[in-house]
């Protein structure tokens, strides 16, 4: 575990112990300063840095420190997916992992002592999180922040939904029993594609010669890494033209899997992959995440091919789903247009959209 560690110069009385503190339990401390006394250092910037080490994986969780914890947790909270609380006791440090599953805990050197900093630290490390009613919490603040979202959920695997505008618009449209076969169809593959647009934003570019009627001029080229897609079948297969239009040139696989009735487990019908899936980036697409059971097992499956970078595209994603997928696969990066509340008994995403391979297929 490494955790990023921040003050400011009134915070700065518990900075030692704070650091001592974690590496006495050999937890890897990034000091993003301040590293002198200075009473000019102000609590904002390493509240951002802390925040944004966390939000870009470079740490696990945060550590800040100033004259109250009030100005510091404010500025991180800023970032998205930053849960930071001011703690002044061990039983607030307590709460605020059990119930908001903090990801960085903010103290006060004008409230505690330097003394009292391994005990409330001690306590948020060693208190759980009791997810349930409290994750789904958590996950409703999440939805509120407003741009695209990085967002870190316990077990520290990382989740992106994207909050865009028309990403939404069209998700309350599918989601509606009243929309017909077509419009289904049509707006899996939109909703789809806009995702990948946005996925997509940190492809490799480079430069290349090209010559317009005019002259020799330097345009941008998207590097020539390979994509792989692999629905899983069969919703899947609705996701794939979205992406095949904005990327032409992707391979695509396909894997069929069944959930034997007696021990309920996914069980694999059929697999084909690229051949060269070890060398690609490949987005697994399966658009209702609500046990997990599939999409983790096809990752399995695509893992034992050989295929190693490997990413879940979803429409609509459950709490359970996405745990039950990071606990298999914590590396693997789950999208999704949106995250929902819970599975009902039946193991349906709930509001979801019903049963989407029905929906797409008209089967039902
Ligand atoms: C600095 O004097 C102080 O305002 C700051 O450390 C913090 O307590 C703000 O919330």
């Amino acid at each position: 575990m490494k955790i990023a560690l921040g003050t400011d110069h009134a915070g700065f009385i518990l900075k030692s112990a704070a650091s001592d503190y974690l590496a006495s339990r050999d937890i890897e401390v990034l000091d993003l300063g301040a590293y002198v006394l200075d009473e000019e250092d102000s609590y904002t910037d390493p509240a951002f840095r802390v925040g944004g080490a966390i939000s870009d994986g470079e740490a696990d969780a945060g550590v800040l420190l100033c004259g109250t914890g009030f100005g510091i947790s404010i500025a991180a909270n800023k970032i998205p997916g930053i849960r930071a609380v001011a703690c002044h006791s061990t039983e607030s440090a307590r709460m605020a992992k059990a119930h908001n599953n903090i990801n960085v805990i903010a103290l006060g050197g004008r409230f505690s002592k330097p003394e009292d900093v391994p005990e409330i630290l001690g306590t948020w490390l060693d208190t759980p999180f009791e997810g349930g009613r409290h994750l789904r919490r958590i996950n409703k603040i999440a939805m509120a922040e407003k741009s695209t979202l990085n967002v870190r959920l316990q077990g520290g695997g990382k989740i992106t939904i994207f909050n865009h505008p028309l990403i939404q618009h069209k998700v309350g449209i599918i989601r509606d029993v009243n929309t017909s076969v077509k419009q289904f169809r049509e707006l899996l593959q939109e909703i789809t594609g806009l995702m990948v647009y946005d996925i997509t934003r940190t492809l490799p570019i480079e430069d290349k010669e090209v010559t317009t009627p005019i002259e020799k001029t330097v345009v941008k080229s998207i590097e020539g890494r390979k994509m792989a897609i692999v629905p899983v079948l069969r919703a899947g297969l609705g996701m794939v033209d979205g992406i095949l239009q904005l990327v032409p040139n992707a391979k695509v696989g396909h894997i069929g899997l069944y959930r034997d009735p007696k021990t309920l487990q996914p069980v694999e019908y059929y697999c084909k992959l690229p051949f060269d899936i070890e060398e690609r980036d490949i987005f697994v697409l399966d658009p209702m995440l609500a046990t997990g059971g599939s999409s983790s097992a096809a990752i399995s499956l695509i893992k034992k091919r050989g295929g190693r970078r490997i990413a879940l595209v979803c429409l609509i994603a459950a709490p359970e789903g996405i745990d039950k997928v990071h606990s298999e696969h914590p590396e693997v990066e789950i999208y999704a247009a949106a995250l929902d509340s819970h599975l009902n008994s039946h193991g349906y995403i709930v509001p979801g959209l019903g049963d989407a391979g029905d929906r797409l297929f008209g089967t039902k």
